[in-house]
This record gives structure tokens, C-alpha cells and sequence, in this order.
């Protein structure tokens, strides 16, 4: 995939099905201060041609009796239309491209003549917004694959050197030709994914990276072939908000990070599905100043280790987290969280005041500030170990009105007072009940109830002894 981004020159369109757009027609072309700017709209149902824009852009140069200028072209797809981008070609002077809402076809990045070989790469923003890319084995094999050699010797970096925004937003890919696994094909690729050697190359103005609403798997692979493969002298933000990302990808966060993007100052993981703050790293030798956005994720608990791991980012230097809107709980065994939260109301913690205002969840679904948290009045908390396995209290709120569960009910209002010894009892009661609802069918269902329903009983004949024994 990786391929996909490295020269965006483009030539030649056979049009499919649809009609080919005219140029004239729906792209207007505007040249001012040394800047040809192209924009096209692309109606449903209609493709727009590569090779139509070119000799359209070529024939304006010759006309202004520039060829030197730069073009910046814009291209709007209403409704998925579609956009060839057969080849690579010379488009000399793109400096800045964007496509929007496009179902793109024949898109891959080389060509192999002399003449589109020699071009000097101009392109510096870059974007795809909204786009599907379309990928066929039978295109890349035949266009790509015939010539890897050649690509070996052409393909050094990872894309053109100039770029300085790079933005890849909500975009998909679409696959029509099944994979056939015994391709030759696939022996050939193979061979020329082991022969390809990029080099860690220099991008001295690239300043954006932006990976977002896109896929955890696109991103992932894009990140990471991005990053392990340069060096990023002004990289000063990577935003990869809103991709269903489970966890950081493996390239962020490390110490070849660090070392290879020495400005960076801002990394957007917002809107993702992360759950704790173990990922983040700081070596003692970076001295920037780092902002990571970790709101709109799951973080339901921010552990002991959590905190110490934000509190050792946050030394030294002016590096802050944002952990906003996340589903947060008031779980007892926080509390060096809620000490943090507190000790942020001085100077050395001043960043994360916003923590102040924060709050969370107590297990009987009550909402509390975490500023108000007493911690250390045990009334405060719910007596019952919350640990996330348990759905006891989950199971207490339901609607449904189950005898198995109302005995639990009261099960958890015979056990308040008992602690650490219930976490066990807890899961494993749970764990039943998950089980016998999920798994097991009907008829067989219900003779389990009456077994667990006896089982339930035994405990609670036990616990109301033990509960005696301690109240004397
Ligand atoms: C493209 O040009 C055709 C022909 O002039 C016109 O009918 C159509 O509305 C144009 N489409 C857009 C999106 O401008
Ligand atoms: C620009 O046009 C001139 C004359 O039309 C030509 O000699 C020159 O080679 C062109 N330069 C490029 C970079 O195409
Ligand atoms: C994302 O792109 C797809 C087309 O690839 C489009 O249908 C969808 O509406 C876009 N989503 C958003 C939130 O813009
Ligand atoms: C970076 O930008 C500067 C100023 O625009 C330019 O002179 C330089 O050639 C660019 N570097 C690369 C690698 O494109
Ligand atoms: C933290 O994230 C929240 C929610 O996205 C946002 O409203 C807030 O402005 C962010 N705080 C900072 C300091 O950027
Ligand atoms: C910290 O400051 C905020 C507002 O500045 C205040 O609401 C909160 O009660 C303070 N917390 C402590 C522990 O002093
Ligand atoms: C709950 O228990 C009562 C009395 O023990 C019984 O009549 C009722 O059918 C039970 N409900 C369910 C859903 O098992």
C-alpha cells in the first residue's frame, strides 16, 4: 500500500462505462501569481479523465507562455463519481492536489519511460478526503509488477521529498478482483517486497500528517511505513483521530520516534477506542514539548501505573495529555488518580487542571466530579469491588426482571461489608450467569436457573453466617 503514495503523476485515461467529463465543461481554470488553479466537479455517473487535464493545464501554459508555473488542481466528485488516475504522469509544477468524495480507478504511481522518469517532484499538500480507492491485482501486476526492477531502482523514499501536508481523511479501499492465492502473481510480489529497499529518507518541509476516520488497519500500515521509513526535521503534527484504533501503532512513542522528529509537538489520538495511557514515552533527552489528545476514547480506569506513566511524560518540559470524555469510573482503587487530580490545582501539574472538572461514574450509575471525590471516606464508594468482569450492578439495573438476578440483588446487599474475599465470588457468579444467558438454549436454560438459583442460596446461607460472625 505503501506504493500507493509515492509519485502522483498521472497520464492516459480509457474510460469505462461511464462518460468521460469534458474539461471545459466542468473544470475551471483560474491563473493568477504564478499559480494555475484547476477545480473540477464530476458528476454522478461520470468519470473524469487524467489525461484530459493535462493536455487541458498544458495547452493554458502554452497560452500564459509559462511552463514553469505551478498548478494546483482540485477535483469534487458528486456522489462516488469516479476519477481515472491511469499512470503517473508529467504534470509538471503540481504543487498541490486535492480530491474529494471520488471513487478512484487505475490508481498506481508509476511510470517507467525516460521522459516521466526524469520530473523533479513538486507536489507539497496533498489530499484525499472521503475517497474509495479502488485496487485491481490485474492493473498493478501488468502495469507495476512487469517492470520491479525498475522500480527498485526508482523508488528511494517513501514519497516526494517537497511534501509538506500529507492528509489522508475517511478513505477506503475497494477490492472487485478476488485474490486468487496461487497467483503467480503472489510469488512475484513476494520476491519484490524482499528486494525493495527504501531508505530513510529526509523530509525537511513536511509539517502534517493527518490519518483520520480512515480504518485502524490503513492507519496502522500507512503510520507505520510512513515513519519507520524517514526523517522528519519539521514534522510537528501527527493527527490520526477517529480511526477505531485499539491501540498506538507500534511506530509512535519510541525512542526512534523521538530521535527522528525532533519538533514534533502535537500527536491527535481523539476519537479512538483506546482504553489505558501505557503507551505513552518520553525519553529524558527530548526537550520539545508534546501535546497527545487521548480524549473521546474508552479509558474507563486510570490506573496507578497510568499515572505514573503520565506524570514521568509530563516532567521536564511542558508535554500534556488530554484525556477528556472518556467514559471514566469512580472506581475505589484510583487513588493515586484522585491524589493526581488534586496535586493538578499546583503550578507543576498546571496542565492537567482541566482534570478538576472531570467526572466519573459510580457503579449505581451515579455522576461525580472528580474534584469531590473523597477517596478517602469509604461511604463514598460502592462496597462491592468494581472490577469490570463483575456486572452485578449492571445486572441490578436491568429491566429485565430475573429471579436469578433479584437474588443477586439481594446477594450484594447481604455482602456489603465483605471486600476483597467477593471479587472472586463476583466474577464467578457473573461469569455463570453470562455464560447460561449467552450460550446455552432454552429448555435446558431454565433447569440451570434452578440449579444456580440453589447454588445462590448455599452462598448466601454461608455469607449470612460469615456476615454474623463479623458483626459480633
Ligand atoms: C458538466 O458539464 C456539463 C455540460 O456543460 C453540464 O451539463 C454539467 O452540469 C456539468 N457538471 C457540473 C457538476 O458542473
Ligand atoms: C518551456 O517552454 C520552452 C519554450 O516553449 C521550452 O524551450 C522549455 O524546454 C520548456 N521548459 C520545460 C521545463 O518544459
Ligand atoms: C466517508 O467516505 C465515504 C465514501 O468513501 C462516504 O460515503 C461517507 O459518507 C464518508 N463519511 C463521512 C463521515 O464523511
Ligand atoms: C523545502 O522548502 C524550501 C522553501 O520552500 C525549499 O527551498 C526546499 O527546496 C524544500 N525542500 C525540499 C526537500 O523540497
Ligand atoms: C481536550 O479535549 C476536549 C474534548 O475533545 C476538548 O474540548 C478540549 O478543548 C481539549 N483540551 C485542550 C487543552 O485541548
Ligand atoms: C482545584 O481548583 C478548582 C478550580 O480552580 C476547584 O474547583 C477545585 O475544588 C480545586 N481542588 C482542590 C483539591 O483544591
Ligand atoms: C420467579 O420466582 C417466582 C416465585 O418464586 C415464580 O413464580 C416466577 O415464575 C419466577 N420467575 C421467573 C422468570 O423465573
Amino acid at each position: 500500500m505503501a506504493l500507493l503514495w509515492m509519485l502522483i503523476y498521472f497520464t492516459c485515461c480509457v474510460c469505462g462505462s461511464g462518460q468521460c467529463i469534458n474539461i471545459d465543461d466542468n473544470c475551471s481554470i483560474v491563473f493568477a501569481t504564478e499559480v494555475h488553479d484547476v477545480t473540477c466537479y464530476v458528476d454522478e455517473d461520470d468519470t473524469l479523465c487524467f489525461s484530459d487535464i493535462l493536455k487541458t493545464i498544458n495547452k493554458h501554459k502554452m497560452a500564459t507562455e509559462d511552463n514553469e508555473s505551478a498548478v494546483s488542481l482540485r477535483i469534487n466528485c458528486k456522489n462516488g463519481a469516479k476519477v481515472s488516475m491511469k499512470q503517473p504522469i508529467k504534470l509538471q509544477g503540481l504543487t498541490m492536489l486535492e480530491v474529494r468524495n471520488c471513487y478512484i480507478q487505475n490508481y498506481y504511481d508509476y511510470d517507467f519511460s525516460p521522459e516521466v522518469s526524469s520530473i523533479e517532484p513538486s507536489l507539497r499538500h496533498l489530499t484525499f478526503s472521503n475517497c474509495i480507492f479502488e485496487y485491481r491485482n490485474s492493473v498493478f501486476t501488468r502495469n507495476v509488477l512487469n517492470h520491479y526492477s525498475e522500480v527498485l531502482k526508482q523508488e528511494r523514499c517513501e514519497f516526494p521529498q517537497n511534501l509538506e501536508h500529507y492528509i489522508l481523511r475517511n478513505i477506503s479501499f475497494a477490492f472487485p478482483e478476488p485474490f486468487v492465492i496461487n497467483d503467480p502473481y503472489y510469488k512475484e510480489k513476494e520476491k519484490y517486497e524482499k528486494q525493495r529497499l527504501i531508505t530513510r529518507c529526509i523530509y525537511d518541509n513536511l509539517t502534517l500528517i493527518e490519518i483520520s476516520s480512515c480504518s485502524s488497519i490503513t492507519t496502522e500500515h500507512t503510520i507505520n511505513a510512513i515513519l519507520e521509513n524517514g526523517i522528519f526535521t519539521a514534522l510537528t503534527e501527527i493527527n490520526l483521530a477517529n480511526n477505531k484504533l485499539s491501540r498506538v501503532p507500534t511506530s509512535l512513542f519510541t525512542d526512534v520516534m523521538y530521535k527522528t522528529m525532533k519538533k514534533i509537538k502535537k500527536i491527535d489520538l481523539s476519537r479512538n477506542s483506546l482504553t489505558d495511557l501505557r503507551f505513552l514515552y518520553r525519553p529524558f533527552t527530548f526537550s520539545g514539548s508534546l501535546y497527545v489528545d487521548v480524549s473521546q476514547n474508552r479509558i474507563a480506569e486510570v490506573s496507578n501505573e497510568d499515572v505514573r506513566t503520565l506524570k514521568s511524560f509530563s516532567k521536564f518540559s511542558y508535554n500534556a495529555v488530554n484525556i477528556s470524555d472518556n467514559p471514566l469510573r469512580c472506581a475505589r482503587d484510583q487513588q493515586t488518580f484522585y491524589e493526581f487530580v488534586k496535586s493538578a490545582n499546583n503550578s507543576r501539574w498546571s496542565s492537567y487542571r482541566y482534570l478538576n472538572s472531570m467526572t466519573c461514574v459510580h457503579q449505581n450509575q451515579q455522576v461525580e466530579t472528580l474534584s469531590k471525590i473523597s477517596y478517602q471516606d469509604d461511604d463514598e464508594f460502592d462496597l462491592l469491588p468494581i472490577s469490570p468482569a463483575c456486572i452485578l450492578s449492571k445486572d441490578i439495573n436491568s429491566e429485565k426482571e430475573q429471579n436469578a438476578t433479584n437474588e443477586l440483588s439481594d446477594l450484594k446487599s447481604l455482602v456489603v461489608g465483605l471486600t476483597e474475599s467477593m471479587n472472586t465470588f463476583c466474577d464467578k457468579i457473573t461469569k455463570r450467569i453470562d455464560d447460561f444467558e449467552r450460550n446455552i438454549p432454552r429448555q435446558i436454560a431454565s433447569i440451570i436457573e434452578i440449579k444456580v438459583t440453589e447454588e445462590i442460596r448455599k452462598v448466601k446461607d454461608q455469607f449470612q453466617k460469615e456476615l454474623e460472625t463479623l458483626s459480633k
